[in-house]
């Protein structure tokens, strides 16, 4: 991680590798660095203007955020306080994903979406048993899920939603407009 210079840090929290993805296309695009969510600290964050966390979205809570939280008041009280975005990564369409929110303290922060991607057979132990289980639920129950999610559910194949046009917002977020 360059310390030194560059503005803006990009902090990933990517189960699957697509909040990841979407981390590598910004700093291609922006002067950034990267580094995983869950094991920064403080000073690493520090000679950054801007950090944006970009997490993978699980049972409707972003993932990585917990640094965010950890840090947030004392990153706020310094005197050149930086700016502070979140980017979520679902595989909800748009409309879906308007109810995510950030918790507690964080809720004011600037929260933007790119939608992700869905692989059954990619899903390790614990993850596939879950969307078994809600297989099974939705086979009871099928109006307990909105379409989208019955139709991923009911799918076990691979699908791929990410998009460059997700990225711009956040692109310009990153320079400063
Ligand atoms: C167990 C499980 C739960 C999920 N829950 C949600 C959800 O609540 N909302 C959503 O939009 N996407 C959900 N997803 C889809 C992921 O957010 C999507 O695959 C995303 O691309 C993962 O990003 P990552 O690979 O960086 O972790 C879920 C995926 C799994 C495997």
């Amino acid at each position: 991680m360059n310390q030194d210079t560059a503005p803006t840090l990009l902090l990933y929290s990517s189960h699957y590798g697509t909040a990841r993805f979407y981390a590598e296309q910004l700093a291609a695009q922006r002067e950034c660095d990267l580094a995983p969510a869950s094991s920064v600290k403080l000073t690493q964050l520090r000679p950054y203007q801007t950090l944006i966390w970009i997490g993978g979205v699980y049972s409707e809570t972003i993932a990585g955020l917990e640094t965010l939280q950890r840090y947030y008041a004392k990153l706020m009280a310094a005197s050149d306080a930086p700016r502070i975005a979140v980017l979520a990564v679902g595989a909800a369409p748009e409309e879906a994903a308007a109810s995510l929110a950030l918790p507690g303290a964080l809720a004011g922060i600037p929260l933007f979406y790119a939608r992700g991607r869905w692989n059954p057979q990619a899903m390790d132990f614990k993850d596939a048993l879950m969307i078994k289980m809600l297989r099974a639920a939705l086979a009871r129950k099928p109006e307990v899920a909105p379409g989208w999610m019955r139709q991923l559910l009911e799918s076990e194949e691979a699908q791929d939603f990410t998009a460059d046009i997700y990225l711009d917002p956040v692109l310009d977020f990153i320079s400063g407009r």
